[in-house]
């Protein structure tokens, strides 16, 4: 195709703003899926085919269109759309779907305005250059107020408001106005065509039939079937089993050329080796510089994940293996615990992935898991000038630390303006610095805040929207690092350290910790033969105490007289009661102590 005719675009939205049904309808009207065999969500519904229920992945769809109107009228172009991955935590993928075009749809609901997450990928869409066409979705609805937020989006994007395009995806109303716009402005793609082939990957699924599954966007060059390819970031070579584009089904083709999108199968069988953001050339005579802006996927938290039942063990690592073929940022470890046995130390791009890819150990493979409180990664630097990276509070260290950094996040918040003071009493008691604020519209506001990654981590979410009625959203991405007066705090049962609750805190918040770790488990913690102390330190300095009194137990207290068959139940279920009792030292902890110590509220 010549590139003049191309042009590569996505749509970034809120959930729910209406993204699918938006592409659903770019699928009728250029004629791609035939009417009968619409069904809702066509996309969506092949994800779940592939992924079962968990669309975090993004893809490309080829789509023929002739304008109806203005420049380049009756002539047929070639729409890639690009979808863009939708979560706080995978902005280096959406980085990389957006490098990948040249222009975007910024979908917001007509009822809602625009929303945080918005926001944060509209500003990465601005550092790639990309041309933003705004428009209002669902402006059928009786609740939308396109006029308002018509001014808010022009506002945010310095347009006049009238260039706001206003459509319903469910109705098809202006859908064919939005595919003329994306002709007449999206810019079409550049490259050079007699180069090496530079071909950038912006994503790669694991396909249980194909193996991975490559979508590309050729920026220089041309990539043909059957070729020997290089990845420039490992320099491992592939042979091109097949290329082709998605009309959305997979159509194999002979090559792809400049400014082109589409997909490639090699045969690997894991998507750590074609990983997104690399550049794919030929094997021989290939370019000698990649594209820019690749990153290794770099986990941000960490949490321990142990079987509830021991002997799932082997279930829960065959698991992991599964889900990392197709997870290239999911990276494990064996780990063991004294108080919770043998489990893994997971890490995860943020909390989101973490509970995507739990919530799937769960519902996918049938474990059930006790999972430890996330942890970021400090890096600890030593008096003695030895670095450490600590991302499990048992290898804190114990000797003389210089200094410990942590990360840092820079937050965007959207919220009604009525709420600014809580939002930023909350953000100060996080430890956050105000970077700025802007009044979207009269009663829209937006801050920005820099924030310990670990303070997000640990239930900021729920509080902002506690906060906030539920109004506020919240977008972050990585910035760096700073330096902090950290801590370690251990609780102790009985003078043994219970590994599975520590946890590294601010020096400031040490202290309300120990005391609601220590309140919450003498509440669990039933009464034993012996008093159990229950102590919060720092090093070797107590800074909480509580106890558990001691009491005999006598189960068969309850039975009056002699019914020899109720005494032998409640005997059996003691028994029942026993096994699911850990031993931490010399005192039983119920598992079920482990879980609600462990839930943050
Ligand atoms: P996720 O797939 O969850 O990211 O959401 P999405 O942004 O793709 O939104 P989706 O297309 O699933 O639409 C969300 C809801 O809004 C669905 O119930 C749609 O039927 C509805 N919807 C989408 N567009 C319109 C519209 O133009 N008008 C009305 N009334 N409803 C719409």
């Amino acid at each position: 195709t010549d590139p003049a005719l191309i042009r590569n675009f996505c749509i970034i939205a809120h959930i729910d703003h209406g993204k699918s049904t938006l592409a659903d309808r770019m699928l009728q009207l250029t004629g791609v899926v035939e009417q009968r065999q619409m069904r809702a969500q066509y996309l969506d519904r092949m994800d779940i085919e592939r992924e079962r229920g968990i669309t975090i992945k993004s893809q490309a769809v080829r789509l023929p269109w002739a304008p109806t109107t203005g420049e380049g009228q009756g002539t047929t172009h070639v729409l890639n759309m690009i979808d863009t991955p939708g979560h706080v935590d995978f902005t280096y993928e959406v980085s990389r779907s957006l490098a990948a075009c040249e222009g975007t749809i910024l979908l917001v609901d007509a009822a809602q305005g625009i929303e945080a997450q918005t926001l944060a990928n509209l500003y990465l869409a601005l550092e790639n250059d990309l041309h933003i066409i705004p428009v209002l979705n669902k402006i059928d609805l009786p609740a939308a107020q396109p006029e308002k937020y018509a001014a808010e989006l022009a506002h945010i994007i310095g347009c006049d408001p009238s260039e706001v395009l206003k459509v319903s995806a469910k109705t098809g109303e202006g859908v064919t106005e939005l595919l003329d716009k994306v002709v007449a402005e999206v810019p079409a793609p550049v490259g050079k065509a007699d180069a090496p082939a530079r071909a950038m990957i912006f994503d790669s699924v694991y396909d249980s039939y194909r193996g991975v599954v490559t979508y590309v966007k050729v920026v220089d060059g041309k990539l043909s079937k059957r070729e020997r390819i290089r990845m420039m970031s490992t320099g491992a070579a592939h042979e091109l089993l097949e290329i082709g584009v998605s009309s959305p089904e997979m159509a194999p083709a002979d090559g792809l050329g400049v400014g082109e999108v589409g997909y490639l199968i090699t045969g690997v069988k894991d998507v750590r080796q074609s990983k997104v953001g690399d550049t794919i050339t030929q094997f021989t005579r290939g370019a000698e510089e990649p594209l820019g802006g690749y990153k290794e996927p770099k986990p941000m938290v960490f949490s321990g994940l142990y079987p509830l039942d021991g002997s799932d063990y082997p279930e829960l690592r065959d698991a992991l293996d599964k889900l990392q073929l197709n997870d290239a940022a999911l990276v494990y470890e064996p780990e063991t615990s004294a108080a919770l046995g043998f489990g893994f130390r997971v890490g995860f791009l943020g909390l989101l992935h973490l509970d995507v890819i739990r919530e799937r150990l769960e519902r996918e493979f049938g474990l059930d898991l006790i999972a430890t409180a996330p942890n970021v990664i400090y890096r600890v630097i030593m008096e003695d000038g030895t670095e450490l990276s600590v991302t499990n509070p048992s290898e804190f260290p114990t000797g003389k630390i210089a200094e410990v950094f942590e990360p840092v996040v820079r937050s965007t918040v959207l919220a009604p303006s009525e709420f600014v003071g809580a939002i930023m009493e909350l953000c100060q008691s996080r430890r956050g610095t105000l970077l700025g604020m802007d009044y979207l519209s009269e009663d829209r506001v937006e801050l920005r805040y820099t924030l310990p990654l670990a303070e997000i981590v640990f239930d900021f979410f729920d509080q902002l929207k506690s906060k906030t009625r539920g109004y506020a959203s919240l977008d972050y991405e990585p910035t760096g690092e700073q330096r902090a007066d950290l801590v370690k705090v251990d609780i102790l049962l009985n003078g043994d350290k219970v590994d599975a609750f520590s946890a590294i805190l601010h020096k400031d918040k040490a202290y309300a910790y120990g005391v609601r770790m220590a309140g919450k488990l003498r509440e669990l913690i039933p009464r034993q033969q012996f008093e159990v102390p229950i102590q919060a330190a720092v090093g070797s300095r107590v800074i909480a105490r509580e106890t558990v009194r001691a009491i005999r137990k006598d189960v068969l207290a309850k039975c009056y007289g002699g019914d020899i068959s109720r005494k032998r139940k409640l005997l059996e279920k003691q028994k029942e009661g026993k096994k699911r009792m850990k031993m931490v030292g010399s005192v039983e902890v119920p598992q079920d102590a482990f879980i609600a110590a462990l839930s943050t509220d």
